[in-house]
């Protein structure tokens, strides 16, 4: 077993289901914040942190991914031809930004089912799973500072942060007991606990780093919350055989997979950057004197 995180799963084989109609005939994470579609956020991520290899794990609907990450040969000669370099660039570095694999989930039973497909490619490797509804913004990348952990203490490692508590029932929730440290060992871990019953307020965004043991037990799962095949209850399994750790990471996240997130991440980015945030701001300026 290599001890090296080189693969990473993106999985992208969900219904989207809170952004219908938008995702009735493409997938969610083509949604662009601004200029960029979803995925391309989370494969940068995965890039900056040294993943070599990624494996998205697509559905129906989902040809428009593979395109994405493709070489557009009719587009690049456009592009040429009316000698717009910038764009050129932009659209060549795509297509290069990784080795990218496909895997078909072919219904979409959850998302522990959609890592078990990957389980061929992965093979007997530690491995990271990112998830395109959390675009994270930090230095360095919060999967970056996830495989340090990994490296160090060579346990599964999720990401995790405080939420108010009454979203707790929104996420996967981590017991770390009175440990207030930035990395700590995990009691237990919950998949989206009742109301009153959660352990914490810290809750697991998508960022997992994970020994390859979790496919034993992913393949035996039974179904869980929803119906699903929930990566959250085999982690709780894992937890009971290997140890598996919280890492409070620093920087911001984004939840796109909800609406009022996707929003407030379009302004955070356009205000963010120099051609857009002058003119947004004076028009939000603007809007909001007319509320
Ligand atoms: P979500 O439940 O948030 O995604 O799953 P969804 O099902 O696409 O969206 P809604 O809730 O219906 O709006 C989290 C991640 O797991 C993937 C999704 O694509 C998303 O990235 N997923 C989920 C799968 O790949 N397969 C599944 O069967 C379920």
């Amino acid at each position: 077993m290599d001890n090296k995180i080189r693969k990473a799963i993106i999985p992208a084989g969900g219904l989207g289901t809170r952004f219908l109609p938008a995702t009735k005939a493409q997938p969610k994470e083509m949604l662009p914040l601004i200029d960029k579609p979803a995925i391309q956020y989370i494969v940068e991520e995965a890039v900056r942190s040294g993943i070599e290899s990624i494996i998205i794990v697509s559905g129906r609907h989902k040809r428009a991914i593979e395109d994405h990450f493709d070489k557009s040969v009719e587009l690049e000669a456009e592009l040429e031809a009316r000698n717009n370099e910038t764009m050129l660039s932009i659209v060549k570095d795509i297509s290069q930004l990784a080795d990218i694999y496909y895997v078909r989930q072919k219904e979409p039973l959850g998302l522990g089912h959609a890592v078990l497909c990957s389980r061929r490619f992965i093979a007997d490797d530690p491995f990271a799973v990112l998830l395109g509804d959390d675009i994270l913004v930090s230095d360095p990348p919060c999967l970056r500072q996830m495989m340090d952990v990994y490296e160090e203490t060579q346990s599964s490692v999720v990401a995790v942060m405080e939420v108010p508590w009454d979203q707790t029932h929104k996420y996967g929730i981590v017991d770390i007991g009175d440990n207030d440290d930035k990395v700590s060992r995990v009691l237990d871990i919950v998949e989206k606990p009742a109301p009153g019953q959660a352990p914490s307020n810290l809750a697991v965004v998508g960022r997992y780093v994970l020994d390859p043991a979790i496919f034993g037990l992913l393949a035996v799962a039974k179904p869980g919350k929803g119906g699903e095949i929930q990566l959250t209850d085999s982690l709780q399994e894992l937890n009971r055989i290997k140890p598996l750790t919280a890492l409070n990471f620093d920087g911001k996240r984004h939840d796109v997979g909800d609406k009022l997130g996707f929003v407030q991440a379009t302004i955070d980015f356009a205000l963010e950057r120099e051609d857009l945030s002058a003119d947004v701001k004076k028009y939000l300026r603007e809007r909001l004197a007319q509320e």
